[in-house]
Parts: C-alpha cells; structure tokens; sequence
C-alpha cells in the first residue's frame, strides 16, 4: 500500500506540528463524508451549488455547504460564486472510474479500517488483534462473509496495484521469466500488466477462490486472456507449481513469521531450481520513509492476524528459514520495494 506522509518539518511550530496529527482524522472523515454522499460524481459535469447537491444527495445544505467549503480548503473542490463548487484535479482521484482513482481507498479506510482503528488501545494493551476485538474473526475471514466489504477490499487492492504497478514492472526485468505466479495477486492487476509488457511470458493469478474470480475481466480487458490463467486455493496448502517467477505483492506483509513461513515453503517446493522468488513490499528503513513504513506496520497491527512491515534483516532471516536467499532490494518507490531471492542449496 502506498501511504505519502512526509516527515514533519523541523521548523515547524511544536503546538501547530502536534494539532496537525492530533485533528488527522478531522481530515480523513471529511474525504470520507463527501465521497460517501456521493458529491465527486455529483461533479463530475461541471460545478454545483451547494442547495442544488443537497437536494440531489438528500444532505442538509448549510452542513454540506459548511463540508464543501472545508473541502475547498484541503483542495478537493474549488469554490466559485454563490456557494457553486467543483472537482478539483486532486478531488478527482474521489470519482469512480477515473483513472488511479481512490474511491474504494478512502470508502475501505473509513468503514471497518476505521472501527478497528479505534481498538488501537485495546490491542496494544492486550496483544490482541485491534480487528478481531471489534469483529470477532480474523479480517480476511470476515471479507469473505461480507460481500460489500469484500468487493470493497479487493476494489482498493487494485487502486494500490495501478499506483504502483508501472515503477513495479519498470524495476524489475520480467522478462527474463517464462512462467510467472502471482501468489494472493487479488484481481490480476499486477500479473496482467506484466504479461502485457512481456509477450513471451505466461502466467497464473492464484488467489482464494471467491476472490479470483474477479480475475477474467482484467485479463480479458488488458487483452491477456490467452497467456493468463486465474487459479483459486488456500496458500497455506499449496501453490501452482514449477514456475521460474513467483511474485508476492503486498502478502508477506499480513502474516505472522510462522504463517509467512508456511506460505514460503509452499513456494520452495515447487519453485524450479533456477527460479526468482520477488517479494514486493515496504521495508522499513531508516530514514525519510520510515513515517510510511512505520504507520503502515500500525495498519497491519490493527487489522490483520499477526502481519508486520519487516526490516531487511528481518526479511533475510524469514527468507532464509523457508530455505531462501536474499539476493536484492530494488527500491521501486518510498513505499514499495522488490526484495528478489533465489532457493538456496538444500
Ligand atoms: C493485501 S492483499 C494483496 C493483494 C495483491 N497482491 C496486491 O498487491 O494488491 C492480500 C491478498 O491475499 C489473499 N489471501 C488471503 N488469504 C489467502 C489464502 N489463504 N490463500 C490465498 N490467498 C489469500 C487475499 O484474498 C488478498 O487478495
């Protein structure tokens, strides 16, 4: 996931610095608001004036007035005469269908995220999961059972993947590969970017079995479908076996280092002798990106059944206990990085 925090300036007022982080979430429930009403493809046409959205969104106009105005401040909207406003270039990132939008980013990060979020206290004082407190099963349990905050969870997984996925594929030389799997790759995204870039390449996307079914669609769109193939099942049984390539993208990430452990072994079966293991993830390193890193890990604290962000220590040791060698980290943007490694000798 790509989060872009940037450090504080040291200049910058004590008192004013610590309001910035204290009132964060006046911020986040704001973009949350407008997007939820609806008001970014209320826009979409041209500007409106803030009785006219009220009507169409059945709000309140002087509370949506007052949270457009503020909106326009933060630079989402801009105001123009008699209380109109419109999308911004930045509030255009809030409509459906746009390209890189973050609609399914700011609805995920305001709903369940943010009631987990709120468990923060709990979970440090007790060790447990901040999400399983508040939900009673583990997340990735309770997105298969709930199917709006599933397709909303796989719908931003994507969001993430098309940020990133063009710095992804130019750092790293798939080519080199023939077969390629993308073990927990969501949607396909990633994979049918690669396969895109890469004619000689074919791959599998191999997600659990409701999730992957979202996969057709990508591929057909992306015009992969005949070097493509979706394969739903459970990593901690299997993986598809004797590729050259297996990429992992943000799913090392979730787990517990047992549960990683048991997913790379998995792969260390059956991963050809002269095969790439390519591990896409934030590490944390010391640093302008560690605000980054370092939230990111509180995310995963709070939401899911044991998973961390790791130092390159920590990814050298987990690797080498699946019976891995880290051979490089490609640094690819402040948040994400490729760590390639190689099956060691047995
Ligand atoms: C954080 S998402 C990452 C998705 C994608 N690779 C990306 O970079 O956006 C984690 C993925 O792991 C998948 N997953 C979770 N448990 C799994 C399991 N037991 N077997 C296979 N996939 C699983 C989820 O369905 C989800 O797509």
């Amino acid at each position: 996931m790509q989060a872009q925090l940037s450090a504080p300036p040291s200049q910058c007022h004590p008192f004013g610095m610590m309001m910035q982080y204290i009132t964060g979430y006046w911020v986040s429930q704001a973009i949350y608001t407008l997007t939820k009403l609806g008001v970014p493809e209320e826009l979409k046409n041209g500007p409106a004036s803030a009785e006219t959205l009220a009507e169409r969104l059945s709000a309140n106009p002087d509370f949506l007035y007052r949270l457009l105005r503020a909106s326009s401040a933060m630079g989402l909207l801009e105001a123009h005469d008699n209380r109109q406003f419109s999308l911004s270039p930045l509030g255009q990132l809030l409509r459906d269908n746009v390209p890189n939008s973050m609609r399914a980013i700011v609805l995920m990060m305001g709903e369940e995220h943010l009631t987990a979020w709120n468990r923060l206290l709990d979970g440090v004082q007790t060790g447990q999961t901040p999400f399983e407190m508040e939900f009673g099963t583990q997340c990735f349990d309770y997105l298969e059972k709930n199917q709006r905050a599933g397709d909303l969870f796989n719908a931003a997984m994507t969001s993430f993947v098309e940020n990133e996925v063009s710095q992804v594929t130019a750092a790293y030389d798939f080519g080199q590969f023939e077969q390629l799997v993308d073990v927990g790759g969501g949607h396909g995204r990633l994979l049918a970017s690669i396969l895109k870039q890469n004619p000689q390449l074919s791959g599998v996307v191999f997600d659990l079995p409701h999730v992957v079914n979202g996969a057709a669609a990508i591929f057909e769109q992306e015009g992969v479908s005949d070097r493509a193939k979706a394969e739903g099942g459970d990593f901690f049984q299997s993986v598809p076996a004797n590729a050259d390539g297996y990429i992992m993208s943000h799913i090392i990430h979730d787990w517990s280092d047992s549960k990683s452990l048991e997913i790379l072994k998995n792969i260390r079966q059956v991963i050809r002798p002269n095969g790439k293991l390519l591990l896409a993830e934030t590490v944390i390193l010391p640093g302008p990106n560690a605000i980054n890193s370092t939230l990111m890990d509180l995310n995963m604290l709070v939401m899911t059944p044991g998973g961390r962000e790791r130092t390159r220590a920590e990814y050298e040791a987990l690797l080498s206990q699946a019976g891995f060698s880290l051979v490089r980290i490609i640094p690819v943007s402040t948040m994400v990085s490729i760590i390639e490694a190689v099956p060691a000798a047995l």
